[in-house]
């Protein structure tokens, strides 16, 4: 496959520059002095050197939005302020759209047209929709019955209240993204937030730390400290003074964060990995599931966590599907995200690049077979080709194992009740995709799939409005909605004898 040459671009990024931590309003260098690169994913060129926080840094973080949470204005702020200073944040990643689309793209490797699409502006609207929160939060009144206080009335209501100092820790497939939804449901409850971007895309994180302070959100309420995951973020999941930790990424590490949390049995919310059916009926409108299925798998070059990877077609439509999918990936042009023909970018890193790579492998041995793509892109660059599998069954690796990569592997069915038993065997539980034109059938199958989202007649739809989240082990909690709240909320008792 031709990729797009990864040549010089024109963008308004100075090249090889540095960036500091933002710990109490103050930019800074981290504790060691030490940093680190980040990469342009597409060219193996260095981008800018990032300090590299540690657990000192951490430790200065967490001091900071200690101090935030207790004595700072932010606390003092009525809901209305809190809310506008929100809805101002989501202007400005509006306002300067172009800008973080273009940083996504070379930190990530992502098309920039992808990013101004979908991560900017759904990163601006998480916002305002949270700021819509801030002032609706409320408890209930309540009558509580006493049996062993015969005649006593009460008068009792339920208050809620920040959960604290938040610790937060996200991957580098969405970054702006995941920022957004980790510190917009933060922000609008009222907690204070040490925020560690992954060390492979650092930078939009860091833009969006000073469009925070210029909305108006006070020093200390957002830190935002890059660093790696075993030395910051190990630190931020063990840290006695932090109330509750948020976590997006592996469920490997999913793990780790849960056992270093227990220390101080900090709150714990997690939004780990997928390996989402996408499931194709005889009575489906065939050409729509096949883009669906090919966008559900090749999006953001499959580093989805929520990606339609095990495709489930009738046995009907298989030899159609799997054509039409595998047309799809063919046709699909990968180069430099700033190539504005580029739909597909390199994935993020070497360990990324080496992993799915591997997964190519690992099928090839198990006796499954490649009719697109299958094969890694000459560098420069981490570029996989878009790939669709067959012959797999549901036992191999790559059947069960998530890849996070394009890689989709299609398998027939005839029966509806082996269909749903075979969508439901595996460790996670994220996402699901169902095309048919049987209304009926759809609903029932909805409920029969053990995952937090069932896509209908469509596939990728992420809305500030919708909680998303894992059953079994894709996490604990929801992301987004009026759901995400009580990640970051206590419900207080308050009871007043009269
Ligand atoms: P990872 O889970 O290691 O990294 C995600 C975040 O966790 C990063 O910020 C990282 O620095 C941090 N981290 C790593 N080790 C940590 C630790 N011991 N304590 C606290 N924080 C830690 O994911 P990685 O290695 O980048 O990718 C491996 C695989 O994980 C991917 O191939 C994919 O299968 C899955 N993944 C899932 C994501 C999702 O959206 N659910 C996002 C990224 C990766
Ligand atoms: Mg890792």
């Amino acid at each position: 496959m031709a990729i797009a040459v990864p040549g010089p671009h024109q963008t308004s990024f100075e090249r090889g520059s540095s960036r500091q931590l933002l710990i109490d309003g103050q930019w800074r260098d981290a504790a060691s002095g030490k940093s680190f690169e980040t990469l342009d994913p597409a060219t193996g060129e260095v981008l800018a050197r990032v300090a590299e926080g540690a657990a000192q840094d951490i430790d200065l973080a967490v001091q900071a939005a200690r101090r935030a949470l207790e004595d700072g204005p932010w606390s003092r702020m009525t809901p209305s302020e809190r809310g506008r200073v929100i809805h101002r944040v989501g202007d400005l990643v509006m306002e300067h759209a172009d800008e973080l689309a273009e940083l996504e793209s070379l930190d990530n490797g992502k098309p920039k047209a992808v990013a101004l699409a979908a991560d900017v502006p759904l990163a601006a609207d998480l916002f305002w929709y949270m700021a819509g929160w801030a002032t609706k939060l409320k408890g209930g009144t309540v009558t509580p019955s006493v049996p062993y206080l015969p005649g006593a009335e009460f008068h009792a209501y339920t208050l809620k209240e920040p959960v604290g100092v938040v610790g937060q820790v996200i991957p580098w497939n969405f970054p702006l993204l995941m920022a957004a939804w980790k510190l917009g449901p933060a922000l609008a409850t009222g907690c204070t937030v040490v925020l560690k971007p992954a060390e492979q895309t650092p930078l939009s994180a860091l833009r969006l730390g000073e469009l925070l302070l210029e909305a108006g959100v006070p020093g200390g309420v957002v830190n935002v400290v890059p660093g790696f995951g075993e030395t910051a973020g190990a630190a931020l999941a063990a840290h006695p003074d932090v109330d509750k930790i948020a976590f997006t990424g592996s469920t490997e590490v999913g793990k780790l964060i849960v056992n270093a949390a227990s220390g101080n049995l900090k709150r714990v919310s997690l939004e780990l990995g997928g390996k989402s059916p996408n499931i194709i009926f005889e009575d489906a409108d065939v050409e729509a599931a096949i883009a669906g299925a090919a966008q559900g798998i090749f999006f953001n070059q499959g580093e989805v966590c929520s990606a339609g990877s095990r495709l489930y077609v009738h046995q009907e439509h298989f030899d159609q599907v799997v054509e039409g999918v595998s047309a799809a990936a063919k046709a699909i042009k990968v180069g430099h995200g700033l190539d504005p023909e580029t739909e597909m970018g390199p994935l993020v890193s070497q360990e990324q690049f080496d992993r799915v790579t591997g997964y190519l492998g690992i099928g090839e041995s198990e006796g499954s077979r490649a009719v697109a793509g299958g094969r890694a892109i000459d560098g420069p660059g981490y570029f996989v080709e878009p790939t669709v599998i067959v012959d797999a069954q549901p036992d191999h690796r790559i059947i069960r194992e998530e890849v996070f990569g394009p890689v989709i592997a299609a398998m027939p069915f005839s029966d509806v009740d082996d269909l749903a038993r075979q969508a439901n065997d595996s460790h996670y539980g994220l996402a699901a995709g169902v095309w048919t034109s049987d209304v009926s059938k759809a609903h029932k199958l909805a409920k029969r799939i053990k995952a937090g989202t069932v896509h209908v007649n469509t596939y990728h739809v992420f809305s500030a409005e919708l909680p998303f989240g894992g059953y079994k082990q894709s996490g604990w909690g929801r992301e987004m909605g009026e759901e995400v709240l009580s990640n970051y909320l206590e419900t207080k008792s308050v009871i007043v004898g009269l």
